[in-house]
């Protein structure tokens, strides 16, 4: 008889296994996503860290919650992403660009837990202690409850672990570890999935909390297998421009809280530094009398944010008009203008349109469509918008302004900030209960947003 095969393959997306290889994913469809990676032996029993009456099902009164409180990481901005900070047990995946701060902001979270008393435990697979050393002297003080441990033997991890449960671990990165069943080479397919899945047999039998430092691929997307954020409770990105010195924290999986809460930092000399106040400062250095600027009032999460909106339109010198975005969905742009075009009779065919959103942060929120639409227009017809007026809204393809989500606390941000004039949905009015000290102007359709000559 022919000796079983020991290769199996995996698709790099969504981690859908399969005996043999093939050139679609049946399970998400992508092409050419499957890698080979030897199958693993499974490690029958030795993970399972449960209780007996933990394998005995109960009803939801047996539970106890009592001790389930959360910890807080000494920064306000991250506790928010975490849906209100570290819940134990939890698997959470922290992805971004190399160089962006992560394990700065890591080190700076084990600084906070452990001044507090409590024990944590830092592994690092891809700095020395030394180096580990020369950036927490940057950091500040530390006390002796934090414990250092350069490893990537997923094993001895393990055991460490085991036998001195810390209440905090710190993995960086799940790229660098490595477990000795598993044949391929660490940062595989194969070794990132194990890996992850031994972490979180640890997480959840010692109700240790457990960060995992994961590198993203030029998508922006964790590496290895798309799989690792199914399996972990929380993923949170790094977003931002690593040449400017804010840094927006998105959580974009979330067990235990809402997701889409971003938290804003700014790189100093001596680490991170949250920043209360994002707006003021995303508005910070905003030209004046500049055409193709507009502020849109955004909601991340539950909290308003304003973000400047830019645009440049200017005429195509030859061939195909070029069009780039930054921010902002490509697609997005591209419907815009097509709706401009459409129903507004203004040819932007022969032009080419930059679209950027100011400090890094990458909007999703459709409300963002009608600062964008201003924005092409102001530009394209070079009339500034007036420095004090906050625009948002939805542009649906006929033209007409849809109605957004939680107007009342956009509109007390705009207030808040100084801002005089709010151009928003007619349809979401209603909602609005105090517009002292504002003048809020609603419309419905693009004609009469040009017909308001703002
Ligand atoms: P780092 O946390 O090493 O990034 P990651 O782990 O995501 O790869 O980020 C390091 C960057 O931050 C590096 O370019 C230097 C800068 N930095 C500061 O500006 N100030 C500081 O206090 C520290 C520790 C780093
Ligand atoms: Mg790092």
């Amino acid at each position: 008889m022919a000796k079983k095969s020991s290769i199996v393959y995996y698709c790099k997306e969504c981690g859908f296994e399969s005996a043999k290889w093939l050139g679609q994913c049946p399970g998400c469809k992508e092409w050419n996503s499957f890698v080979e990676a030897p199958t693993v032996k499974t490690r029958s029993g030795k993970d399972v860290i449960k209780t007996i009456e933990e394998r005995t099902p109960v009803t939801l009164g047996q539970i106890d919650t009592t001790s389930e409180e959360r910890m807080a990481t000494g920064f306000s901005e991250l506790d928010r992403v975490l849906g209100g900070g570290i819940v134990p047990g939890a698997l959470m995946l922290v992805g971004g660009d190399p160089g962006i701060g992560k394990s700065t902001l890591l080190l700076q979270v084990c600084r906070n837990i452990s001044s507090t008393g409590k024990n944590v435990l830092y592994i690092s697979g891809e700095e020395s202690l030394k180096q580990i050393k020369i950036r927490a002297n940057r950091i500040g003080e530390f006390t002796d409850n934090l414990k250092l441990l350069c490893e990537t033997n997923l094993d001895v991890i393990e055991n460490v672990i085991k036998n001195d449960p810390p209440q905090l671990v710190i993995i960086d990165s799940i790229q660098t570890m490595f477990r000795e069943d598993v044949d391929s080479a660490p940062g595989s397919v194969g070794q990132v999935r194990e890996s992850t899945n031994a972490l979180m047999h640890l997480a959840k039998g010692l109700a240790v909390p457990i960060f995992i430092v994961g590198h993203v691929t030029k998508e922006g997307v964790v590496a290895g297998p798309r799989m690792l954020e199914h399996m972990v409770d929380t993923v949170i990105y790094f977003e931002g421009d690593r040449h400017a010195t804010y840094r927006i924290v998105r959580g974009v999986k979330n067990r235990f809280g809402s997701t889409n809460e971003i938290g804003v930092f700014e790189m100093q000399q001596v680490g991170l530094r949250q920043v209360l106040n994002p707006s003021e400062y995303l508005l910070e250095g905003r030209p004046e009398g500049a055409s193709g600027s507009v502020v849109a009032c955004l909601i991340e999460g539950t909290r308003p944010i304003l973000v400047e909106t830019q645009a440049l339109i200017s005429r195509t010198n030859f061939g195909m008009p070029r069009r780039t975005s930054a921010g902002i969905d490509y697609n997005r742009v591209n419907l815009l203008m097509a709706v401009i075009e459409k129903r507004l009779g203004v040819s932007l065919g022969d032009c080419d349109a930059y679209v950027n959103i100011v400090g890094g942060m990458k909007v999703q929120e459709p409300a963002l469509d009608l600062a964008v639409v201003l924005a092409i227009l102001s530009s394209y017809n070079n009339k500034p918008i007036a420095a004090d007026t906050i625009v948002f809204g939805e542009v649906g393809l006929s033209g007409e302004i849809r109605s957004v989500s939680m107007t009342a606390q956009r509109v007390s941000e705009a207030k808040k900030l100084g801002f005089k004039k709010c151009i928003m949905p007619k349809v979401s009015m209603d909602a609005l209960d105090d517009v002292s000290g504002i003048t809020v102007v609603g419309v419905e359709n693009l004609n009469e947003l040009l017909s308001l000559r703002v």
